[in-house]
């Protein structure tokens, strides 16, 4: 038997029974969409807390459980087994490539590195103290001034041109903003590294002296990026939706994407984690923060806790703690104060009431900065890292929504309690 819901008006006595959707997992989904016809009632669902936005078959999590699948591959395999440019493959075509297949993506992908050269005086507008993620913003937007031989959306092979290009630029654009910010000349990618590998030649290497891209750093920013690469419908991907369900330019798309990520709600949280774990200095003063993020009257939150699906263990977090461990014995201080205050500050929250009534964990910000900093990257660029690794979850969730046959333009519907039919008064006679 069909599963459905029965809504009762209580004033008029109407009622409607609206079909439940049952996805291949995760909770079920009242389909609503008959609602205002035939009631003539909305919803209201500010933030999204209670509604689905779409169908999508690219990434799955079970909040309760702390899972994430992308394509069904559990996170935690791809992160030990896969590399970036495969993952990336995988959430844009469905399935894990054959040999051949990666070897002719990845073909693609290197041919698309460069940026077109007038691109780069963009770059002079900026001030050399501009975040990176201004800077992003507006370089990756204008890119839709560039490349008007695939800005057909209907058309298969555009879409594909314009996402490759995305996944392929983004990392130089990524590392011109860095080398703009401490006054050092671009770097042109290097076709014979590595996705990573590339983005640290280019962000580290300088004209005057050889750089030797360290294969550790290369293989945890894989890690890393791999861990950031989706996340379903948060709230730069639903922006990135929203964007394209008007038809928008997909480098505008994700340019809108970027800006939505920079919020310190979001994925601005990683930048933030660095800023409040070097204000707390000491676990002395642990107590002492703790105490603020559970006063109310306090707008200082624990950065890095809490998620909006995760009411257990971010299973992001937990492959980049340990990965912390790895990373810093490599290449940073096996006891970096950071990470020692860190996992102190996890022990304290994790067993405070407050937090765990609350069912507040550390989510992928609260770790990822720490190995970002042992690779030598700065606290500004941390978000530009997260939107390099976001821009494959975002140009796939775009490519899935475009070709959905229920997909229409997101035009969401309001509670009006504002005024109604006031008489102007000229200003003479305003009091
Ligand atoms: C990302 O959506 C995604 O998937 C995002 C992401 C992705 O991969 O795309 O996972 C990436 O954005 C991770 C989240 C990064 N942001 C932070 O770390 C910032 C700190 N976290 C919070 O701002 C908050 O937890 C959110 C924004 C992440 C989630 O907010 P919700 O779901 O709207 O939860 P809420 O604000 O309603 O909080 C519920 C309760 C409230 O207390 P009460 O009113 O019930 O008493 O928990 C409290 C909140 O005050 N709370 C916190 C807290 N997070 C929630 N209190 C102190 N510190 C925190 N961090």
């Amino acid at each position: 038997m069909k599963r459905f819901v029965t809504l009762t008006d209580n004033q008029t006595g109407q009622s409607i029974e609206l079909p439940v959707l049952e996805g291949q997992a995760g909770s079920p989904a009242i389909d609503i969409r008959t609602l205002y016809r035939e009631l003539g009632l909305l919803t209201y669902d500010p933030g999204f807390l209670s509604t689905s936005s779409c169908r999508s078959k690219i990434t799955y999590i079970d909040g309760e459980q702390g899972i994430l699948q992308y394509r069904g591959y559990p996170i935690e395999t791809l992160a030990q087994k896969s590399h970036f440019l495969e993952v990336a493959y995988l959430l844009l075509h469905g399935d894990l490539p054959t040999q051949e297949e990666l070897e002719a993506f990845t073909a693609v992908i290197r041919g698309h590195t460069m940026i077109n050269e007038s691109l780069k005086r963009f770059y002079d507008g900026f001030y050399h103290n501009a975040h990176p993620m201004a800077v992003m913003v507006g370089v990756v937007g204008s890119l839709s001034s560039f490349y008007h031989d695939s800005t057909d959306i209907l058309n298969p092979r555009h879409r594909e041109i314009a996402a490759y290009r995305l996944i392929a630029k983004i990392p130089t654009i990524a590392a011109a903003s860095y080398k703009h910010s401490i006054g050092e000349p671009f770097v042109y990618p290097r076709n014979d590294l590595g996705y990573c590998a590339n983005l640290l030649h280019m962000m580290f290497a300088v004209p005057c002296e050889e750089y030797i891209v360290d294969p550790v750093a290369s293989r945890a920013l894989n890690m890393v990026f791999m861990l950031h690469m989706d996340h379903e419908q948060n709230a730069s991907t639903s922006t990135v939706r929203l964007t394209g369900s008007s038809g928008a330019d997909p480098f505008a798309c994700i340019a809108a994407g970027i800006a939505a990520l920079w919020g310190p709600a979001h994925g601005g949280a990683n930048e933030a984690v660095l800023n409040m774990l070097e204000e707390i200095g000491d676990v002395g003063n642990i107590d002492k923060y703790l105490a603020r993020a559970k006063d109310k009257a306090d707008p200082f939150r624990l950065m890095g806790f809490g998620h909006r699906i995760y009411k257990n263990y971010d299973p992001r977090a937990k492959v980049l703690r340990s990965m912390c461990h790895e990373v810093l014995d490599k290449l940073g201080d096996p006891n970096d104060p950071l990470f020692e205050l860190a996992l102190r500050l996890e022990e304290h929250a994790l067993s405070d009431d407050y937090f765990i009534e609350r069912k507040l964990y550390p989510n992928v910000d609260f770790y990822s900065g720490i190995i970002y900093k042992a690779l030598g990257i700065p606290t500004n660029m941390f978000t530009v890292m997260f939107a390099i690794a976001r821009t494959v979850g975002w140009v796939s969730q775009w490519m899935e929504m475009i070709t959905d046959p229920e997909q229409k333009i997101g035009r969401p519907h309001q509670v009006y309690e504002g005024h109604l039919n006031r008489e102007y008064v000229e200003i003479e006679k305003r009091v």
